[in-house]
């Protein structure tokens, strides 16, 4: 639900949130010339190349161009999206909130709110603490059969809830909490008294405690608030795992198990979803990064768009029995509808993250293949289908062909090499059900170029590497030809060669036509010796080195942008500034996406 803030307001907030003043809580700022220099605190660095530009409002990275205003800092460094980044601001500049002047409730809800906290977080304590008492032995002894070392066991600061049926609302009353508010946030419940009837005698009223004999998860969001817990039977109890409800403070559908870990991580490539608290915590022990799980239902959009922006990616984990197979559909159609790049890991033999790292050790972990989602569904597709038939093998081709349907042709490909081998239908036949045409593509039109490309200089290698990388995968034939585009290659004979293959000259004729024996030397190096014969995997490399390409094309335009905007005149820099945000957006895009 997003908050919307008016602009005046949010002025004011930004005039009151210096970013010089914001940036240096967290890093070390030097002044050099008109802007501040520090240590880039989203890519591990020793020289500094990150800077503030007071003026401008404005920081910039140098290093992982990472860079944006006050609000974007706060929202990357702090992992919140745009609302509670500028609530964290606020709350910073001692500026109430827009919502607050007009809800007259609003001190007494907040009030409330931190008593209930308050009360988890002493509840997590003493369950924690009565982990190492006698009472709390069967419970520590159900931890260490589980396999868990003391060292995670305090990460997460697992407990017993233990003793007798009211020891926690005992405990918490006498810390000063109501039995009203203990009943508020889930940890005590109470029992009306009820009168006789014919059946049964009168009962007195009774408060216990929620959870007995139970193992202890606390779930705690990423600003170290204890929100609820939740608590698996020793034995054969029912439920298995008993989940605080929701409460004022507690909303499951909302925030996901170990987000405090999650927040304090940096630079995640993804983060890794599972079922269960205890996949968590094994995997975590195991020293995987990332993990998390919901919160005893499954996925939801909210949930979604939160790791959204805690990595670029989301790997489903979950359990490899047909239960989790069946939850991966649906997680995948989640994450696809919150637009959230997914991959699948399949555990094999029914196993869940637990059993399967136990089993194969972190080595197995990261070895398991990393699925993209088509690819995840063609495998269930195939196990649905009898492809021992024809007519299984037809409705499998057709089933596939509609899934793969959306994607560009370069990943269309992949999938369409795997099916001519599955089903037996040829290429031209997949291609059609697919809706495309398997005729050569006509060459395009020659872009006209604005820029002047500059000449490769040391600082470009890379770029020009994956480049020069592209042009030896075109001249193998076995690429398509729109793969590429001339504006990719920046360095002009690499640019030559491409046009040149792309209008279908021979690979010898070009090495024959260049003016000198370096450059002849150059290009046979480039053209005469393809990398690798499989046309998948040709792709896939040509592909990776586009991305290089292109997000260094991006990368040094808005770098180019960052140094011109100070001096240009006022009417030029607001389209300058949108251009700048735009670039950035792009390349967040290319960065995060597949
Ligand atoms: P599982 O039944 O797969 O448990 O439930 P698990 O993770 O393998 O647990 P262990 O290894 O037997 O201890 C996965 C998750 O579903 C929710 C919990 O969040 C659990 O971690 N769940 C399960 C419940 O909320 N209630 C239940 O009764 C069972
Ligand atoms: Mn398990």
């Amino acid at each position: 639900m997003p908050r919307r803030f008016p602009s005046q307001w949010l002025d004011e907030l930004r005039a009151k949130s210096d970013i010089v003043d914001v940036v240096s809580a967290y890093v070390p700022l030097k002044k050099n010339g008109a802007r501040y220099w520090g240590l880039c605190p989203f890519h591990g660095e020793k020289t500094a190349s990150f800077s503030v530009n007071p003026e401008l409002q404005l920081y910039y990275c140098f290093g992982c161009k990472a860079g944006g205003s006050v609000i974007q800092f706060v929202m990357d460094i702090e992992k919140l999206d745009f609302a509670e980044a500028v609530e964290h601001l606020a709350d910073r500049a001692h500026m109430p909130l827009p919502q607050m002047q007009e809800d007259p409730n609003w001190q007494q809800k907040r009030d409330q709110r931190d008593r209930l906290l308050s009360a988890n977080r002493e509840a997590a304590r003493i369950y924690h603490r009565q982990l190492f008492t006698p009472a709390g032995q069967k419970v520590l002894d159900y931890f260490k059969k589980r396999g868990l070392s003391d060292g995670v066991i305090t990460k997460f600061g697992l407990g017993a809830a233990v003793g007798p049926w009211d020891a926690m609302t005992q405990e918490l009353q006498k810390l000063g909490y109501t039995e009203d508010e203990l009943r508020l946030c889930g940890l005590t419940v109470v029992r009306e008294a009820e009168p006789a009837t014919e059946d049964q005698p009168a009962r007195p009223r009774r408060v216990c405690d929620m959870f007995r004999d139970r193992a202890m998860f606390p779930i705690i969001d990423g600003n170290g608030n204890v929100l609820g817990f939740g608590g698996r039977t020793l034995g054969d109890a029912k439920p298995k795992y008993l989940n605080t409800a929701d409460t004022p403070v507690f909303n499951k559908r909302l925030g996901v198990y170990a987000a405090n870990l999650l927040r304090k991580a940096r630079h995640l490539d993804h983060v890794i979803l599972v079922e269960g608290y205890m996949d968590v915590v094994s995997l975590t022990q195991f020293g995987v990064q990332g993990v998390c799980a919901t919160l005893g239902t499954s996925l939801t959009e909210d949930q979604a768009r939160y790791l959204k922006r805690i990595a670029p990616k989301v790997y489903l984990a979950y359990d490899g029995d047909s239960a989790g197979q069946h939850a991966i559909l649906r997680g995948l159609d989640i994450l696809g509808a919150a637009g959230v790049p997914a991959r699948v890991l399949d555990f094999p033999d029914g196993l869940d993250p637990d059993e399967f790292i136990r089993r194969d050790g972190p080595e197995g972990f990261e070895n398991l293949p990393v699925l993209t989602p088509e690819a995840y569904r063609m495998r269930r597709l195939a196990e649905e289908h009898d492809l021992s038939t024809q007519e299984g093998r037809t409705e499998y081709a057709r089933k596939c062909a509609e899934l793969i349907k959306p994607l560009e042709p370069v990943e269309q490909e992949n999938y369409i090499q795997q099916l001519m081998v599955q089903t037996g239908f040829p290429r031209d036949v997949l291609l059609a059900q697919v809706g495309r045409s398997a005729a050569p593509q006509p060459a395009k039109p020659r872009p006209a170029f604005e820029r002047q490309p500059r000449l490769a200089q040391k600082e470009d290698s890379a770029a020009v590497r994956a480049q020069e990388i592209v042009v030896s995968l075109l001249a193998t034939g076995q690429l398509p030809a729109d793969i590429a585009a001339a504006e990719d290659f920046s360095d002009p004979l690499l640019r030559s060669l491409y046009q040149a293959l792309t209008d279908g000259a021979s690979p010898a004729s070009l090495v024959e036509s260049q003016p000198t024996e370096a450059d002849r030397e150059r290009v046979s190096r480039l053209l005469l010796a393809p990398p690798s014969q499989d046309t998948n995997e040709l792709i896939r490399m040509a592909r990776d080195c586009l991305n290089t390409v292109r997000r260094e094309r991006l990368q040094r335009e808005i770098a180019d942008l960052q140094r011109e905007i100070p001096g240009l005149p006022p009417e030029k820099k607001e389209d300058a500034m949108r251009r700048f945000m735009a670039l950035r957006a792009e390349l967040r895009q290319r960065t995060g996406g597949a």
